[in-house]
């Protein structure tokens, strides 16, 4: 495996420590080596004790029972090489063919390479080109070679459209893995056999029974040091064509005809397509942002957005977003979904809620029962990775009164909890050729395609009220306006 940008924040915190787990778990082949390609000129060792010492901190905040297993540490080590080289510099990639000829004689690989592009996006372009030239990816003599490329895939449809057009020139479709770590979660790959796997759900699994959905993706950390990153970026961009629509693909999806890759992204790739923003009769989209302010997250006192590093201090750039979106088939015709996601929200929760339609008012008419509370199923990605169902029960006694029970079921109870970044999964995938978790050319664009024009209506019009939530709360007002609108609420973030 070749890391581009191999003294990054990526490659130490989540591409290493997952390697490293995956060589715990005795999931690495035997050959597998790793070659780290950066411009920073570090002696290989120096490089290797910096990765050592961050995956070992990794460890333990990941699981604070789990201990470092040194043994594993030094056999992967003493197969991880580095290159100094300029990612735009074909002479660098003359260097790294000799490292990769090298490692192909020294450890017995055979000559299938993993191209892994921890690099910021202006590099995917100009890198696969490098490879395309210096006849890196060239799939030839039975030799397999893959490209993961990671987000942001395009800043908008236009870019995103152009960005597979330039790759696409030089590696196939079956040669590139790109990468929404969302996909890597197990609780998200769990929906998929929740519901293909299980008789019970999937005949209420459409607009007959569900009233609505609600995914929520609440972050409690704010932009931390990706101001910079941030101030082009924003909470739209950033999260909604590409983690939020992944939530939505494996919620709405149709069931595929097999596990394999392509029906499993073709099904979700239908769904994506099918995906629009409401509009409302007088204030357009049905999508409303905002800002932080300061406040207080974990009893502990905050900065607003604009006062954090390398973020403009009149910013106009949205941390928060939520909208209403349909999907326009046959099985969700009429359901809407309201999705959200902010920044320095109450508290960190990934929540996918679905709420079923109540039994008709008429049947509990002549007893002194109110509209029994509704059903929820709630599945949790994280964290408390789980699924409940809260439905009404008799509270026992002679008067005939209702409350809301729950069945809850957490991860932990049953499997235990494997140490994870959730890269584990995906780079097990990308060197076993199963590009299911990972998304398609047309899954990206359509992703894009959706969420257009609001990208435009809000590029045309900055917010006058920013910062409108503060630090530690469930998001501004207007996104509650959003449902009240139609009668509903967030559930609240708990
Ligand atoms: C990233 C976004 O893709 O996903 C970040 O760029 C965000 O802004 C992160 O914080 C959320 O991922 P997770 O796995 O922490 O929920």
């Amino acid at each position: 495996m070749v890391i581009f940008g191999a003294g990054g924040d990526l490659t130490k915190r989540l591409v290493v420590p997952s390697l490293y787990n995956l060589a715990c778990a005795h999931l690495l082949p035997d050959e597998f080596a790793i070659v780290g390609f950066d411009l920073q000129d570090i002696a290989e060792q120096k490089w290797q004790q910096t990765l050592c010492e961050m995956t070992r901190e990794f460890v333990r905040t990941a699981d604070p029972s789990q201990s470092f297993n040194q043994d594993v540490w030094n056999s992967l080590s003493s197969r991880m090489h580095y290159v100094q080289g300029d990612l735009n510099n074909p002479a660098s990639y003359e260097a790294l063919k000799t490292k990769l000829a090298e490692c192909d004689t020294k450890y017995g690989t055979a000559g299938n390479y993993v191209f892994y592009l921890a690099v910021a996006d202006r590099f995917f372009g100009p890198v696969i080109e490098r490879l395309g030239d210096s006849k890196l990816a060239c799939e030839e003599n039975g030799y397999w070679r893959r490209v993961v490329v990671e987000k942001p895939f395009g800043h908008d449809l236009a870019s995103a459209k152009a960005l597979n057009r330039r790759i696409l020139k030089v590696i196939g479709e079956n040669q590139i893995y790109r990468i929404d770590h969302f996909l890597g979660k197990e609780t998200v790959q769990n929906i998929m056999m929740f519901r293909f796997a299980n008789g019970l759900f999937e005949p209420l699994w459409n607009r007959d029974r569900i009233d609505h959905v609600q995914v929520t993706v609440a972050e409690s950390l704010g932009v931390e040091r990706r101001g910079g990153f941030y101030e082009h970026t924003g909470a739209l961009r950033d999260m909604v064509p590409n983690h939020m629509f992944q939530l939505v693909g494996v919620i709405g999806m149709e069931a595929p005809n097999s596990f394999n890759a392509d029906a499993v992204r073709s099904e979700k790739a239908k769904v994506i397509e099918a995906v629009r923003i409401c509009e409302m009769e007088q204030s357009g989209y049905a999508a409303v942002r905002g800002q932080y302010g300061s406040g207080e997250v974990g009893g502990r006192p905050v900065e607003g957005y604009r006062e954090e590093p390398d973020v403009s201090p009149d910013s106009a750039v949205e941390t928060y977003a939520a909208m209403k979106l349909t999907v326009e088939n046959l099985r969700w015709s009429g359901v809407p979904f309201y999705i959200r996601t902010g920044k320095r929200m109450t508290k960190r929760q990934t929540l996918i809620a679905i709420k079923f339609k109540g039994v008709p008012a008429a049947l509990l008419r002549h007893t002194r029962l109110r509209q029994p509370a509704p059903n929820w199923l709630l599945l949790r990605i994280q964290p408390d990775e789980g699924i409940a169902f809260e439905f009404g029960a008799k509270i026992p006694g002679p008067t005939v009164q209702m409350g809301n029970v729950r069945m809850d079921f957490h991860y932990r109870d049953y499997f235990g909890t494997a140490p994870a970044t959730g890269y584990e999964t995906l780079i097990y995938d990308v060197m076993a050729g199963d590009a299911t978790l990972f998304q398609r050319a047309d899954n990206i664009e359509s992703g894009w395609e959706v969420v257009e024009p609001v990208l435009e209506a809000w590029g045309a019009q900055k917010p006058g009220n920013f910062p409108n939530y503060p630090a530690g709360t469930a998001g501004p007002e207007c996104a509650d306006e959003l449902l009240a609108k139609d009668g509903r609420a967030w559930r609240p973030i708990d």
